[in-house]
């Protein structure tokens, strides 16, 4: 078939899809709703709400935070000696760390300030997991001051350590080895941490990175520790990581003469970012596997083993993802030709400029992720009007470069200046890594509380936070 007719056909396709999809997700999905043409997130009209508070800005639902963490609690229910940790790496802000604390799970954190964030939020340490490949000296005695639940040591050198500070302080120190099982993803590449990764120690030095805890006063080891990655979009990966970890467990406990505490499983549940019948292994963002899959897999495996044992998992992008949408506003617009260098016209492109580039939403630029965009006052008309979204930074690369139709997303025909659009699912490591590129400040962030009001979380950076860092 001739190509042209093929990218017809292709485009045609990718729009059906998209309006299929906009329909469905006003008339199914839990979080969302239509009215008067607008489009409502809990309830809320978005395009009101985005004319109150200064866009861009992120909107997070508690009640969506709070089914997210009942829906993790509910798979592992038949295996109640479970603890599950939030990864607070996927959005820590105090009033979020505060609604996963009131919903009762933990925390896990991966430098010094999470800790610290974490206990402001009212959690015990002993309630919080320390991850990380490099914890410093002065991190590692403050987690052990805090009485941490455990370090996940993830060297030699941090072993030594935490050997030094507790023979130091005379306190004790509760510790699992993070272990790499050598096991890859179909995820983004960047995304893998257990396989050819920076993460853990090699199975082989377990045994004796165990055997030196043993001999250790002050250091109790709790278990082994794995954590595969982050969006593993199927199952596959994780029933082989558990069966590596278990495996090793199960040697270690028989040739060392020892019983472990608990097993930790790390996180990485996927989150569908494109809805659907898509093939994960071809494109991560698409993905069926929930909670349940998760924690079947787990404690299937666990029970041909031990019944006694503590299973931990550090969920993050699960918890939060679905959680927010980002609002922000069409400031600019302009029609480019794209020639070839001989002046011949290759292609008539329809750019729209949006107030968020990705030093707010950063997934864009460094993962090239997806997430479905809608105009927030039209939701109801078919979405026909091919066009790519900018932000507003210098570099040329500033753009949304996952469309629904190659780098094409689809609007409304009648978007005008001033329409405020809402990029979904956009509640995990989306706040976490905004920066002040170009001295933009990084955005506001508001609540829609369990009872439906509304409350601001985090105001946007003015310019004196912004120049406050320095010293002149
Ligand atoms: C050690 C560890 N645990 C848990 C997580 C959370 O992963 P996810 O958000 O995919 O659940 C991460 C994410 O990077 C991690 O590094």
């Amino acid at each position: 078939m001739n190509k042209d007719l093929i990218s017809t056909d292709k485009k045609k396709e990718s729009i059906d899809t998209f309006n299929t999809t906009r329909e469905k997700i006003i008339s199914s999905d839990r979080r969302f709703s239509e009215k008067n043409d607008h489009l409502l997130f809990e309830n809320i009209d978005l395009y009101d709400i985005s004319k109150k508070i200064q866009t861009p800005f992120y909107l997070y639902s508690e009640l969506e935070i709070i089914r997210n963490i009942t829906e993790i609690k509910e798979a592992f229910k038949n295996y109640p000696n479970t603890k599950i940790f939030y990864a607070s790496k996927a959005c820590s802000l105090i009033k979020i760390l505060e609604i996963v604390k009131d919903n009762e799970i933990f925390a896990e954190a991966n430098s010094i300030y999470e800790i610290m964030k974490c206990i402001k939020s009212g959690f015990k340490g002993s309630e919080i997991i320390f991850n990380g490949v490099l914890k410093k000296k002065s991190d590692l005695e403050y987690a052990i001051k805090n009485n941490i639940y455990s370090i996940n040591v993830d060297s030699f050198y941090e072993l030594d350590l935490i050997e030094e500070i507790t023979n130091e302080l005379q306190i004790e120190a509760n510790v699992s080895i993070r272990i790499e099982p050598n096991v890859s993803s179909p995820t983004h590449p960047d995304c893998v941490t257990a396989y050819h990764a920076k993460a853990g120690i090699d199975l082989k030095d377990a045994e004796l990175m165990c055997k030196k805890i043993i001999n250790m006063p002050y250091v109790n080891l709790k278990g082994l520790h794995i954590h595969i990655g982050d969006q593993i979009p199927i199952i596959d990966p994780f029933s082989k990581a558990v069966k590596v970890i278990i495996d090793e467990a199960k040697r270690l406990e028989n040739s060392l003469n020892i019983k472990f505490k608990s097993i930790n499983l790390g996180g990485g549940i996927p989150v569908p970012y494109k809805y659907g019948q898509g093939n994960p292994l071809k494109d991560y963002l698409y993905t069926s596997l929930n909670s349940s899959d998760f924690a079947n897999i787990i404690i299937d495996e666990v029970l041909k083993w031990r019944d006694d044992i503590e299973i931990c998992i550090e969920p993050g992008r699960k918890i939060v993802s679905s959680a927010a949408v980002l609002l922000t506003t069409i400031y600019s617009e302009k029609i480019k030709t794209n020639y070839d260098d001989k002046f011949n016209i290759l292609d008539i492109v329809n750019w729209k400029f949006i107030d968020a580039g990705y030093s707010i939403l950063s997934d864009s630029l460094h993962f090239n992720w997806f997430f479905y965009l809608f105009n927030t006052k039209n939701i109801k008309d078919d979405y026909t009007l091919l066009t790519k979204i900018a932000g507003p930074l210098c570099d040329g690369g500033d753009y949304f470069h996952q469309g629904v139709y190659e780098e094409f997303f689809l609007l409304p025909k009648n978007t005008s200046l001033g329409d405020t659009l809402a990029f979904i699912d956009t509640g995990a490591y989306s706040i976490e890594s905004q920066t002040i590129y170009n001295n933009r400040p990084r955005s506001a962030v508001a609540l829609i509380t369990k009872e439906g009001n509304i409350e601001l979380i985090r105001r946007e950076d003015t310019f004196d936070d912004i120049i406050s860092y320095d010293i002149y």
